[in-house]
């Protein structure tokens, strides 16, 4: 089974001090920034274009597509900005990678910012992880002493730097255009699209927003070719990326395999369900896609195939909950997180998902009314596609496919509270 992982990005996160400069050089980093500053950047947009690479953040729109669109230069400063504001429930890829390898996330900014012909770049980071922080700052510090970043990048006189931003812990700042309003100092909200950020972005220039997964793949399409990242994956979503299980498996942690790997092959690789106990239900891609149940664990985990079994990729968010666990307790707590991170700027999400907290609440408590169900699928109905932005279709989500897949259990709730139905003594997470 281990033959089904294709470690890449977490190759080396356990050697000792795997962040250092020198155990990245050790594997062959800053290889991949040499050689792509022999190239022309239009050469490197093609390589990632031919790579087909989805963005890793969840929506998978191709990256190379993304770079492609940009404005053409006009003199004036274009940037490249890392989405680095990591905080979908159940998703923890960027955050390890950024704390065990962080020189793979600044060599695939370097590369990228020549590309697109960006002179300085930023991450926008997660305000809460001071830890990582702080492990980019000094990486940064590292990579512009040894002549990675600065004003003359590998000698040939390209101007390349970063500026690593710490977020104020808002939820809807890692929307794109939310987070290019929080770096200009204003309430992170998201603006309307179109212009996408590409025509204007950050202070109203061309900016590519990618995902740091999506970055930190560019290196190593660029040493070792498109064909090379093609190989791996299925048509349509070509390459590998890091699979993050939590929850009630055996051993949670991060998987990185290609795309297509199936949840069943996934949960085996993380040694089983925890206690011998039946899966319930999954994400496929954090709190924000449509839940699966134990019908889905063949479905292959590329964007397709999620998308026609009726969920989404996402960011690989494999959250596995198994029978001791109450559907509709996990999903009142997910539903309490959108109503408390909307933004407030649009009356559906706003209005929206404080009704649906109250009535996830009542369910949970058994305190539900006969027309409760019904309500929650109106209210959803009244969000999914009349929001601003993706949170409130997000919000939707976990509830509707709850009530497809475990109506019964809404049911229980209009006469007993779901503490009684499922114990959480008998629970390890709840
Ligand atoms: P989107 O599909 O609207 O856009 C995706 C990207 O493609 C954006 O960068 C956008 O600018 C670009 N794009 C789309 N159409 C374009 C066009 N016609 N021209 C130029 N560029 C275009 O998705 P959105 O709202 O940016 O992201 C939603 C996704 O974010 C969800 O799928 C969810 O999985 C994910 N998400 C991830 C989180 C995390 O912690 N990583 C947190 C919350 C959501
Ligand atoms: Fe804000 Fe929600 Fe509207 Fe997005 S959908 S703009 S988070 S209120």
């Amino acid at each position: 089974m281990t033959d089904t992982l294709t470690p890449i990005l977490t190759k080396f996160w356990d050697d000792p001090q795997s962040w250092t400069l020198a155990t990245y050089e050790r594997h062959d980093g800053y290889k991949a920034l040499a050689r792509a500053l022999t190239m022309e950047p239009q050469a490197i947009i093609d390589a990632v274009k031919d790579s087909s690479i989805r963005g890793r953040g969840g929506a998978g729109f191709p990256t190379g597509m993304k770079w492609s669109f940009m404005s053409p230069p006009d003199g004036g400063p274009r940037y490249l900005v890392v989405n680095a504001d990591e905080s979908e429930p159940g998703t923890c890829k960027d955050i390890p990678l950024m704390m065990a390898n962080p020189h793979s996330l600044i060599e695939g900014v370097a590369i990228s910012s020549y590309a697109i012909g960006c002179e300085h770049a930023f991450i926008y980071l997660r305000g809460e992880v001071v830890h990582v922080y702080r492990r980019l700052l000094r990486a940064v510090e590292e990579a512009r002493a040894a002549g990675h970043l600065g004003d003359n990048v590998g000698g040939k006189g390209v101007t390349i730097d970063i500026t690593v931003h710490a977020g104020a812990g808002a939820y809807i700042c890692g929307e794109e255009t939310a987070l290019l309003d929080s770096l200009e100092g204003r309430r992170g909200q998201p603006r309307l699209k179109p212009p996408f950020p590409g025509a204007a972005g950050l202070y109203a220039r061309p900016t590519s927003v990618n995902n740091v997964e999506s970055i930190a793949s560019v290196p190593g399409i660029i040493l070792e070719g498109s064909d090379w990242f093609k190989g791996m994956g299925t048509e349509k979503s070509t390459g590998f990326g890091i699979f993050s299980l939590s929850g009630h498996v055996a051993n949670p942690g991060q998987f990185e395999a290609p795309l297509g790997i199936t949840m069943r092959e996934l949960i085996e690789l993380a040694g089983g369900m925890r206690g011998g106990k039946k899966l319930k239900f999954w994400t496929p891609g954090g709190s924000s896609t449509p839940i699966f149940t134990d019908e889905h664990l063949d479905v292959p985990l590329d964007f397709d195939s999620v998308a026609a079994a009726g969920s989404m990729l996402g960011t690989r968010a494999l959250q596995v909950f198994d029978e001791t666990v109450s559907v509709v307790r996990a999903v009142a707590r997910w539903t309490d997180f959108y109503a408390h991170e909307s933004c407030g700027k649009c009356t559906p999400c706003r209005e929206g998902t404080w009704w649906l907290r109250q009535i996830m609440n009542r369910i949970e408590a058994g305190q539900g009314t006969q027309d409760d169900i019904d309500k929650l699928v109106d209210i959803c109905d009244n969000i999914l596609g009349r929001s601003f932005c993706a949170l409130g279709d997000a919000a939707t989500s976990p509830i509707t496919s709850a009530v497809k897949y475990f109506r019964e259990e809404f049911e229980a709730g209009m006469t007993t509270p779901a503490h009684e139905l499922f114990p959480p003594e008998k629970s390890v997470l709840f």
